[in-house]
């Protein structure tokens, strides 16, 4: 059984308030992108990267790992499971369906190298797989329309979801293709899984594996990167 990676990479980024896609904004001179593909690269058991990029984009081929040996890019589509279904199906061409796949965003920069392989090791004999997460620590709050607190939710078994997500490639794809199928719209690889039945497995994560969103998550994303001594 091998491992490979995808990282779904074509969305716009518009929350971020930044004229460019996020992914390629920079950290300390580097794209935010080449920083997560740096720790999957890292990963001496991951295989190839399978990257979606959008179909119009221009900055792909100016990337630091655009032209690496183990790196392969496909078209990504209107929502990041379509991107993610994109590069599973150029993935069957050359990985089995029992393969492990890690899908990881390419707006979270801050993986640390260690959270990786402690997720590998930790999932690699499960019989379904699982997510890196952290437990949430604020209070959570339901907003009815009127942008009132409508209730409080119990925090208890709450948890973050964060990437990489690491499932076999033949139920992932199985699993996306049929949520699609039936209008079910994921916003994860995790939920696809639950959608047909199964129960991915929490593996717990650090905090600093943030998705660049908004604007002041860059700094905070050089903070990090600085404090991981990268
Ligand atoms: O927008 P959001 O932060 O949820 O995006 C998560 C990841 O999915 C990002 O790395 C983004 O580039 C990617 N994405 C994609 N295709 C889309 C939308 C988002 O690959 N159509």
């Amino acid at each position: 059984v091998r491992f490979w990676a995808v990282v779904p990479a074509a969305g716009v980024g518009r929350r971020v308030g930044a004229p460019i896609p996020k992914q390629y904004l920079p950290l300390f001179g580097q794209a935010v992108l080449d920083h997560s593909l740096e720790v999957l690269l890292g990963e001496s058991r991951i295989e190839g990267v399978v990257v979606a990029v959008d179909p119009h984009d221009q900055r792909w081929s100016t990337t630091r790992y655009a032209a690496h040996p183990k790196v392969r890019k496909v078209a990504g589509g209107a929502e990041r499971c379509h991107s993610v279904l994109n590069a599973l199906a150029l993935l069957t061409q050359t990985a089995a369906a029992e393969d492990w796949v890690l899908v990881h965003d390419a707006a979270r920069p801050c993986l640390r190298q260690t959270d990786l392989a402690a997720m590998i090791d930790t999932l690699r004999a499960d019989p379904v797989g699982g997510i890196l997460a952290v437990p949430v620590c604020d209070t959570m709050k339901q907003a009815d329309r009127q942008g009132c607190i409508a209730r409080t939710v119990v925090r208890d078994g709450l948890w973050h979801a964060f990437t990489p997500q690491m499932f076999r490639l033949g139920p992932l794809r199985e699993a996306l293709a049929r949520a699609l199928a039936d209008g079910y719209l994921v916003t994860d690889e995790a939920s696809g899984l639950e959608y047909i039945g199964q129960t991915p497995r929490l593996v717990e994560g650090h905090a600093d594996n943030i998705k660049i969103t908004r604007p002041e998550d860059l700094p905070l994303a050089e903070f990090y990167l600085r404090q991981q001594g990268r």
